[in-house]
């Protein structure tokens, strides 16, 4: 039988790492789009291109089954090209109508809400639903990844406000088998939207500090007031962007709501302290020493 060829837009991004493992394992040909090609090999086809240009699009869907989009985070709402809104019209455009698409969004995406990339994830999830393509959604919680690739500095791992509502973490390894087995299975689950979470509710003083103890007793668990982020964030969007989903997790109160998806797709498995056992051993604490280099075994 011929092996089912998924295009991964953001395949090099830091979440899409253990999607594309995951696809390999499962025995899909993976494209990746990507500004930055490397050399292909057996186990992934870097694709030159980048979601502006439809010429290059047209090139990476040709013959795909699927298209896996872990689009970057919305930071700027004025920006010339926004990828969750421009970039995903220009994949609508030179998609043939057989193809599915799979799109990673955010717990609650809603457009009533001041977090720019939450409004953006909802406008995109509306692209899509009124495409008339196929397709699959998935909107995980706050992802453990978080922890080492974007809350980490230098010895402290920093989160702003209180934060006192816990959220079901969820690792990528978790999220990805069920990507995974939602593709699998795309065919009779027709279009869906899948929220994803983790088995543990930790508030981020917990998680930060659970992960910690496991990676490395040194590193402190800090809250900075959501009054700072909001001056930092006056002089960059990504620290505006900081500002915006500190403030709006920590009046979110986030309840579980995951028992579909564990119905149809299987439970998670990773605890916090497993998450971060594991990405010692891997990965060491560096974010450069990420696994951007894939393999299939
Ligand atoms: N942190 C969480 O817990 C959490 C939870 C739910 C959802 N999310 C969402 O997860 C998403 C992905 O995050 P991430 O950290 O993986 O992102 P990332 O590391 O910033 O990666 C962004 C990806 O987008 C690609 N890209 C950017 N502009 C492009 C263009 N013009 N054409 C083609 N590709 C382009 C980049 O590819 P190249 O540079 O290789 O071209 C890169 O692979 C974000 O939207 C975030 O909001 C995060």
């Amino acid at each position: 039988m011929k092996m089912k060829t998924i295009l991964v837009i953001g395949g090099t991004g830091r979440l899409a790492q253990p999607v594309v493992q995951a696809l390999i394992r499962a025995g899909y040909m993976v494209r990746i789009l990507t500004r930055s090609p490397k050399q292909s090999d057996n186990a992934v086809r870097w694709q030159p291109g980048t979601l502006e240009d439809q010429d290059s699009l047209r090139t990476a869907v040709q013959d795909i089954d699927a298209v896996y989009l872990n689009l970057p985070a919305t930071l700027n709402p004025h920006a010339r090209f926004i990828p969750e809104w421009h970039g995903l019209q220009n994949i609508l455009e030179v998609l043939s109508p057989t193809v599915t698409l799979l799109k990673l969004s955010e717990i609650g995406a809603t457009d009533d809400t001041e977090f720019t990339d939450l409004r953006y994830k909802y406008y995109a999830e509306q692209l899509i639903r009124n495409s008339g393509f196929p397709y699959l959604i998935f909107r995980p919680t706050w992802f453990m990844e978080s922890l080492p690739l974007m809350l980490t500095r230098g010895r402290f791992i920093v989160y702003g406000g209180r934060q006192r509502s816990p959220i079901y973490w969820i690792a990528g390894q978790d999220y990805a088998k069920q990507v995974i087995k939602a593709l699998q299975q795309a065919a009779t689950f027709g279009n869906r939207i899948f929220t994803m979470q983790g088995l543990e509710a930790l508030t981020f003083f917990e998680a930060a500090y659970r992960y910690a103890r496991a990676v490395d007793k040194t590193l402190q668990p800090v809250s900075a007031p959501l009054w700072m982020l909001r001056v930092y964030g006056m002089f960059s969007r990504q620290m505006r962007f900081n500002y915006e989903v500190m403030r709006y997790y920590d009046h979110r109160h986030e309840v579980f709501e995951a028992d579909e998806t564990w119905s149809r797709l299987g439970k998670p498995t990773i605890t916090i302290d497993q998450f971060a056992q594991g990405y010692k051993l891997h990965s060491g604490l560096q974010p450069e020493n990420q696994q951007t280099a894939f393999t299939r075994k």
